[in-house]
């Protein structure tokens, strides 16, 4: 077994190459918003939710590369969804992994552009993998638009800033974590497994795996505003707060908080007990989301 952090570094040096076959180059006219959108996608992100998408994918038997595309259309919607959430108008932020955020460096204009373009590119991505079947491709695009729609990270992110005038319940910080976070990586996962053909239970116990570790990472993030720094984070921290978040710290404390992430990455791995010994990296991943430091 390698470790996880050469197993990180190994996928996210493959994805880092995809998506840079995939994005447009920075000279395609208009040169401004093809550069804005590359600003930000290639900016030192995790890259966490493609590599949850190849990870699942070779656990399910898939092989070869037809997982790219995907894989890349999950952390490019994601990268949209990070431009989105920090303009002015949503949560106000002005550094994103370790860089001024892409309306700072580009304006507001052409940041809320280049977020419509990597969301639009996304969808565009898949539909011309043609490594997947049809039926494949279908499957996948259905996931990343349900995930990522009004029923989806849209209607997340749409609660978290209605929350930001009401006292969060347990109920509704589920809600607004669910939706913004948890899906779009159950998602992520979901379509490594979809790309690979996996059956039925095998998508199912992946779906719980994805959704569980995805609260979880929302949490963490929860939990990382309160007690990260700005240095490790690439973003500042301590804003929840002062914006009035409906977050899960707000409503049950510190503590009680890491311990729910720390009993969904139980759940986790608990829908992993079917898989063997190759699970291994999901397996690491859902420890290292609660772990982490940025
Ligand atoms: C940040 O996501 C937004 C949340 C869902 C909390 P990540 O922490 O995965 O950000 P990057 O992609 O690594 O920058
Ligand atoms: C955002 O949650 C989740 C998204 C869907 C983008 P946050 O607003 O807490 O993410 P950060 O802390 O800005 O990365
Ligand atoms: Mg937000
Ligand atoms: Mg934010
Ligand atoms: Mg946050």
């Amino acid at each position: 077994m390698a470790s996880l952090e050469s197993y990180l570094a190994g996928k996210r040096e493959a994805v880092e190459r995809a998506l840079d076959r995939l994005l447009p180059p920075a000279d395609t006219p208009p040169e401004r918003l093809h550069e804005a959108m590359r600003y930000s996608v290639f900016s030192g992100g995790k890259r966490l939710r493609p590599i949850l998408a190849i990870a699942a994918y070779e656990l399910a038997g898939g092989e070869g590369d037809a997982v790219m595309a995907p894989a890349c259309a999950s952390e490019i919607v994601h990268t949209y969804s990070l431009i989105h959430d920090d303009l002015p108008a949503m949560d106000d932020d002005d550094l994103r992994r370790g860089r001024p955020t892409c309306h700072k460096a580009y304006g507001e204009g052409l940041a809320i552009l280049a977020g419509d373009g990597l969301l639009t590119l996304a969808f565009a991505i898949v539909l011309g993998e043609d490594a997947l079947s049809h039926e494949r491709r279908n499957a996948v695009l259905r996931e990343l638009a349900s995930a990522n729609g009004p029923s989806g990270m849209v209607g997340g992110q749409a609660a978290d800033l209605e929350g930001e005038r009401s006292a969060p319940t347990l109920g509704s910080v589920e809600f607004i974590h669910t939706h913004k976070t948890a899906l779009p990586i159950e998602a992520a996962v979901a379509i490594g497994a979809l790309s690979a053909g996996a059956g039925e239970d095998a998508l199912a116990a992946l779906r719980t795996y994805g959704r569980a570790i995805g609260l979880a990472f929302q949490i963490a993030d929860d939990l990382l505003d309160e007690r990260g720094t700005e240095d490790e984070m690439g973003k500042a921290v301590g804003k929840d707060r002062g914006r009035g978040k409906q977050t899960y710290p707000a409503v049950v404390g510190l503590d009680k908080a890491e311990e729910r992430a720390r009993g969904l990455t139980d759940e986790a791995l608990a829908a992993l007990e079917r898989f063997g010994g190759e699970a291994w990296p999901l397996r690491e991943i859902a420890r290292f989301i609660v772990n982490r430091r940025n």
